[in-house]
């Protein structure tokens, strides 16, 4: 089995780390002349229209991120509103901004250069207001587009090795990434980023289902090829990288598996060439399952939760309590959602703040890859430059028992604009949470798929984080960042890990945007 041959992944995260060296010398430069489409088209499918206006869910956005709701006996399934609901607060416009070249539509869940790599599907049974089919959602008009006509969710369920969620979802969400319109700014790194910016937009979809009272976890867990062709997907250009059943039906079982053949339909081209970067079709196939048998091993190896015994000093968070807490709602905070391009270093957020971050967005996501609730694969070490209550310096979030160990006392914002790729954002905020991630045993446990999921679950972290900060109106931005500069800056703590993913929390300067 490829997926065991872990050196693929060594090899790929060896060869995609930024270093002081490896950004001074790049001669990448951007082709604006070529720069992709944001949107999948489908030129000769009529959209199927879904509903803008949605009755509010009144779910507090806090409560939403903190409390997934998990697959339970109990019947739930969701309306033509709900589906347009999740894909909506998902992926959908928020924003739209002017630039040189154009038009940037800003989406519901924060990307890695705004370019929105990350396509959805919907393979559905009937549902009251949509017949049964395989969908593609288009974020620009707000449609469905019908790919294939019936009930295919059988195919999936033998794809997933029947994963319980999956067998009895009355819909699942299907999310995609297309290399170049990543690859175009970022290279072969972007393997990285479809983690990255999946996991950001899953952290909306688990809150925004979650508020509409409907269980929904990510699956890791398939047989790669079944799914890409029940999608249709022209496998060196887009690929399937997380299932998200929606909902739950007991009783009885969809239809047989059915034929899924080669559709051939025509998609717009992105750009007038694109540019295939090898590294990550190789990442990809070695990360891939390829039988049922296989994904049945591969998810018995779901993780139990790990601790660290502390070695320093211990200062408890202080989580707001729920009646302290900001009641906008889920969509109103994703609405109001932004990445902060310039933080007010003078200002400070509170302990309070910060635990309730720390709190609501690590609480375990609901995932075939864990054992809920609780387990996680990333590890958050923080810098803090102004937090009230908290001495600046490098702390460790010890999880399980809800504090922060001191690892170092100090003010390090030249130490954070390093880290941070020789940025502002991160020496200018008021912290700065790194995920670092002890790739060996997750390798061991999971082989090169552990790779994705290790990215996958630190985007949804990283995403329910900006919304947190966001719901009680401070900024946040995620970052990239110097591999292993960041392993340095926080060992002997975290020898022998690996920098994941880079997030900034803190107060907008005033006259900036978000
Ligand atoms: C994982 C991740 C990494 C990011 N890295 C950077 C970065 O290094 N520098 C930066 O200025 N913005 C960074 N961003 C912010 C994106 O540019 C921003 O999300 C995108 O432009 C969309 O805008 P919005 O978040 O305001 O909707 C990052 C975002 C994510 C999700």
């Amino acid at each position: 089995m490829k997926n065991n041959d872990v050196q693929a992944t060594w090899k790929y995260h060896d060869d995609t780390k930024h270093s002081s060296w490896s950004v001074r010398n790049s001669p990448h430069f951007l082709d604006f002349a070529n720069r992709p489409l944001p949107f999948k088209l489908y030129p000769t499918i009529e959209p199927r229209p879904l509903p803008r206006d949605l009755p509010q869910t009144g779910a507090t956005a806090l409560s939403a991120i903190a409390e997934p709701l998990r697959a339970s006996r109990t019947e739930a399934v969701p309306t033509l509103q709900d589906v347009a609901r999740i894909l909506y607060f998902s992926a959908g416009i928020t924003k739209q901004c002017a630039y040189p070249g154009g038009e940037i539509y800003f989406r519901a869940a924060a990307c890695t250069g705004a370019l929105y790599e990350i396509e959805l599907y919907l393979v559905t049974g009937d549902l009251p207001g949509l017949d049964a089919g395989v969908y593609h959602f288009n974020p620009a008009d707000v449609s469905l587009r019908l790919l294939r006509g019936g009930d295919f969710r059988e195919n999936l369920a033998h794809a997933t090795a029947m994963e319980p969620a999956v067998s009895h979802a009355p819909a699942t969400i299907i999310c995609t990434g297309t290399y170049w319109r990543n690859a175009w700014k970022y290279q072969a790194r972007t393997y990285r980023h479809f983690g990255w910016d999946n996991g950001t937009l899953l952290a909306n979809m688990l809150a925004v289902s979650s508020a509409s009272g409907l269980p929904a976890e990510a699956v890791l867990g398939f047989v790669d090829a079944e799914v890409n062709r029940l999608l249709d997907l022209e496998t060196r250009r887009e690929v399937s990288l997380c299932l998200v059943p929606i909902g739950c039906v007991q009783g009885d079982s969809p239809p047989a598996r059915r034929e899924a053949p080669s559709l051939g339909l025509e998609t717009v081209p992105l750009s007038q060439h694109d540019v295939e970067y090898p590294a990550m079709l190789q990442m990809h196939d070695a990360s891939s399952l390829e039988s049922e048998e296989e994904v049945l091993l591969w998810r018995e190896k779901r993780t139990a939760v790990t601790s660290f015994a502390p070695a320093g000093e211990e200062i408890p968070l202080r989580p707001l309590s729920e009646e302290e807490q900001p009641k906008d709602t889920i969509e109103q905070v994703i609405l109001r959602r932004g990445s902060t391009r310039k933080f007010d270093k003078t200002a400070s957020i509170t302990l309070s703040q910060l635990s309730t971050i720390l709190d609501c967005a690590a609480r375990g996501v609901p995932a075939d890859f864990l054992e809920s609730p609780g387990s996680q694969l990333n590890d958050l070490y923080l810098i803090v430059h102004s937090v009230e209550g908290l001495r600046s310096g490098a702390y460790f979030f010890q999880r399980e028992r809800n504090t922060l160990e001191v690892l170092k006392r100090g003010n390090f914002r030249a130490e954070a604009y390093h880290l941070g790729l020789g940025q502002e954002l991160p020496a200018d905020a008021c912290v700065a949470v790194f995920f670092l991630a002890d790739l060996e045993p997750i390798l061991e446990r999971y082989g090169n798929r552990g790779y994705r999921a290790a990215q996958l679950e630190a985007g949804v972290i990283g995403g329910r984080m900006y919304l947190a900060a966001y719901a009680q109106r401070l900024g946040s931005t995620g970052l990239t960042f110097f591999d292993d500069d960041v392993t340095a800056f926080f060992s002997p703590h975290a020898k022998g890990k690996s920098a994941i993913f880079l997030l900034a929390i803190g107060k907008p300067l005033k006259g900036n945007a978000q």
